[in-house]
């Protein structure tokens, strides 16, 4: 299978990598987040999640963010919702796209969303309706599909069962989340191929943690499997509440220099991208997550 020839990376950034943060982050800084990337090119963002602020206490101010942000045409801003409570709090905050998330293993299931994997399934099910009648795209996330912190090993049977599910119910995308980074390029690729058997590949996008440093590795391998959609957080922020010892997603910064160096186009401004990266680690007083925003900034 050749290459892509482009790529949509979509920023979780001030989602996925933000929401594990213990200190408070003003609604400023994570609107001038928000803000960065879109400058930079990106045109997929995650903005935030409409959950129980008991569950994610940072994600409590996502409507005010939504609210801020200057919404620049042709960009997406997308939101988490977990039930259609959360659904109509997006709907109102004016987001583009909702994602709903699902687990491939039930023990996951129960720790991030307190119901099981069918239980969640049908949770969804007036969101879709709702979305559908709305004009929103519902995208769908699978957790843990290449490993479980509780149950360890997931079979890629079962993230095909569920990403069938997903697909079916309307989800126009199902991102695949390796959420404890224990994944490798082979796992990643025999997960695609089995999970392409229920959902076709360009309806797949992949979402890698990159605890073990193997991220970098599974874009590619997906790459060599006909994935053209990544998500990836901004400076590697983030990690997961529910999976201790996770640590963030792959660099967006790192995937953009990957698929600069494959030819392959995603619209996005390399160092724009990496000053985004460089002024939320400053907001958040902490070594940039970036190997490339890292590199490319000792030459600036
Ligand atoms: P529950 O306790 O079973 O539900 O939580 P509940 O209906 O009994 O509600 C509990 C409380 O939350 C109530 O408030 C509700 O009103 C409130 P209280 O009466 O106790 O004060 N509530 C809400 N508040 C705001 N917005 C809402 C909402 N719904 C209920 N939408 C629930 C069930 C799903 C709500 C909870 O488990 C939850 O919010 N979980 C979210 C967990 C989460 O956000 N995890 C991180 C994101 S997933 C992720 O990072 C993985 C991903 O990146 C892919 C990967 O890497 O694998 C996507
Ligand atoms: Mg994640």
């Amino acid at each position: 299978m050749s290459l892509p020839q482009q790529v949509r990376l979509v920023d979780v950034g001030p989602r996925d990598g933000l929401q594990n943060e213990q200190q408070p982050i003003s609604v400023a800084d994570k609107i001038a987040l928000v803000d960065a990337l879109s400058a930079a090119g990106v045109r997929s963002i995650e903005v935030g999640s409409f959950v129980s602020p008991r569950w994610v206490p940072q994600m409590a101010g996502s409507a005010e963010v939504f609210a801020g942000i200057q919404r620049k045409a042709g960009v997406r801003y997308t939101a988490l919702t977990p039930n259609m409570r959360g659904f109509e709090g997006a709907l109102a905050a004016g987001a583009d796209e909702v994602a709903v998330f699902a687990a491939a293993s039930e023990a996951f299931s129960q720790r991030n969303i307190n119901c099981s994997i069918s239980e969640s399934i049908k949770r969804f099910e007036p969101i879709m309706v709702a979305a559908k009648a709305a004009g929103l795209p519902v995208r769908g996330y699978i957790s843990c599909v290449l490993g479980c912190p509780y149950e360890g090993r997931v079979s890629p049977a079962q993230v095909a069962s569920v990403a069938a599910e997903l697909h079916a119910m309307g989800c126009y995308e199902v991102s695949l989340g390796d959420t404890i980074g224990t994944g490798t390029a082979g796992e990643t690729r025999r997960l695609i191929e089995s999970v392409a058997q229920q959902v076709p590949r360009e309806h797949l996008a992949g979402h890698f943690h990159d605890t073990y440093g193997q991220a970098i590795a599974n874009v590619y391998a997906s790459l060599l499997e006909g994935i053209s959609v990544f998500d990836s957080s901004i400076a590697g922020l983030g990690g997961c509440p529910y999976a201790k010892g996770a640590s963030g997603n792959v660099a967006s910064e790192d995937v953009l220099y990957l698929l600069q160096g494959l030819g392959i186009e995603t619209g996005v401004d390399l160092p724009a991208l990496a000053a985004a990266g460089e002024q939320i680690s400053a907001v958040l007083q902490r070594p940039n997550g970036s190997r490339v925003g890292r590199a490319l900034l000792k030459q600036a």
